[in-house]
């Protein structure tokens, strides 16, 4: 007799959900962002108790329809501009049923060689899509706080612990990675009025730190800044890094992959001199939140500082590319089928529809930079950078505390469930933030925005 999990009928559930997420994708610009509520109350939605026995899959799409899509934020909307947001795509849902299905764990050719070569495959499409150095090694991982981790990792094994420049605009990662990796100090390096790692300031504080007899390691250089999208001079800081013998990261979680835009590709013109880059697929390839990538120009550092071996793991019987073994380049072992929802993606739109969805996103943008520059009482606060903007309510003649004014009209927009703008500081200042990263978003939405952004002000 077949237990429950054999009768389980993916035809019949599969199609229920496939409907179910079509359904959820169609009605996106209907929706609330965000639905006021507290966890308490979704926890009793939730039902806590463990179920003794099973219910219809009719059941569960219920609660995910009325409990877990109705409070959720949705990522997906197009006028989600919060943060750094990964929207999804359709291609990327069937990719995650087949990956499911398929499930196999990429931790080496050995486990999947068609995963393992795909994963080489796409890794060369996003060299190629950057402009990094084709014989560049790379790997897919969860996303970009992992891949600067895996980036520093690999830069101390070849450079030591020693000190990391960075600029406070860099991603709280990079920290957080060189806490954990035991180097250090991080360094807070100037930057000049753009916001740009500024390249003498970079050269004066190596120079201070190797007078005190420490042997400064790394560089991590933002292309593309979480903030204010900013891209610093990563030439320059190239060759400041080149001069000094220290390791340059370079990360694009966020940014780089607009190198594919023409109108910002000139933006990106030293990225191929960084030792490593991060950049994320699932910021601005639009795919789910799960698949970032880390580049390594020296294959070589990576394995130093990931290399192992067990007696349970060690390859047998293969040579060459058929040995290849990702967790020789990455901190993962397990690893899901990433590269197949890229490859998916890739290949059913092509390089060029996904190149002009980025320059959209950096239309739009701008687009909306002008627009609150025309408006009265909003304030841009620093130049729109890539799809980045950031601005604030200044009513004409107000004495009173701005910073306080914009957090309550930045939680009165989130309320509204219209437009969803985050928080960042410029120069010390609190501004309302905004980041295009969605290929479902158009210039009405920005227009939408504004008009919920005066909406929003004018009711305080
Ligand atoms: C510049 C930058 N670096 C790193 C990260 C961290 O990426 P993840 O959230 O995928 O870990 C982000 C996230 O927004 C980012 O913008």
């Amino acid at each position: 007799m077949q237990n429950s999990l054999e009768r389980q009928d993916l035809r019949e559930i599969g199609h229920a959900a496939v409907e179910w997420a079509a359904a959820y994708y169609d009605s996106l610009r209907q929706r609330r962002l965000t639905r006021p509520t507290t966890a308490a109350a979704v926890r009793a939605m939730l039902d806590p108790a463990l179920p003794r026995e099973g219910c219809d899959f009719s059941e569960l799409l219920q609660a995910i329809d009325g409990v877990v899509a109705e409070y959720s934020r949705h990522n997906a909307h197009p006028r989600f501009f919060g943060y750094v947001a990964s929207p999804g795509v359709a291609v990327a849902s069937a990719a995650a049923l087949i990956a499911a299905t398929l499930n196999i764990n990429v931790t080496g050719w050995r486990s999947g060689p068609v995963a393992a070569e795909m994963e080489h495959l796409t890794v060369g499409w996003l060299k190629e899509m950057i402009g990094y150095p084709a014989d560049a090694m790379g790997l897919l991982v969860s996303g970009g706080s992992m891949a600067n981790l895996s980036a520093l990792a690999a830069a101390r094994a070849v450079r030591g612990c020693g000190p990391v420049y960075t600029t406070e605009e860099t991603h709280f990662s990079i920290k957080k990675a060189a806490r954990l990796l035991g180097m250090g100090p991080v360094r807070i390096v100037a930057t000049d009025s753009s916001l740009r790692m500024d390249p003498a300031a970079l050269t004066r504080a190596i120079g201070h730190d190797r007078a005190a007899g420490l042997a400064p390691s790394l560089v991590a250089a933002s292309a593309g800044t979480a903030g204010t999208g900013v891209v610093d001079p990563l030439a320059e800081i190239a060759r400041v890094a080149r001069a000094h013998d220290l390791w340059l990261h370079a990360d694009g979680a966020y940014g780089a992959l607009a190198a594919m835009a023409p109108s910002a590709r000139p933006l990106f013109a030293g990225i191929a001199e960084a030792d490593s880059v991060s950049l994320d697929p699932h910021k601005w390839l639009y795919l789910p939140v799960g698949t970032g990538c880390v580049l390594y120009r020296d294959s070589a550092a990576a394995r130093a500082a990931f290399s192992d071996t067990a007696e349970y793991i060690r390859v047998i019987g293969l040579e060459h590319d058929e040995a290849f073994a990702f967790w020789d380049y990455g901190p993962e072992l397990s690893r899901p089928f990433r590269a197949l929802p890229l490859w998916m993606l890739v290949k059913s739109v092509g390089a060029k529809a996904l190149a002009d969805c980025i320059e959209e996103n950096l239309a739009s943008a701008r687009y909306f930079g002008e627009l609150v520059s025309k408006t009265e009482d909003l304030e841009l606060l620093t130049p729109v950078g890539l799809s980045v903007f950031c601005f604030r309510y200044h009513p004409r003649g107000f004495l009173g505390d701005l910073d306080a004014l914009n957090e309550r009209v930045l939680l009165r927009l989130q309320q509204s469930g219209s437009s969803y703008l985050s928080n960042t500081k410029v120069r010390g200042a609190f501004a309302l933030r905004g980041c295009v990263l969605n290929f479902r978003t158009t210039r009405r939405d920005m227009e939408i925005l504004l008009e919920d952004v005066i909406t929003a002000a004018r009711s305080l």
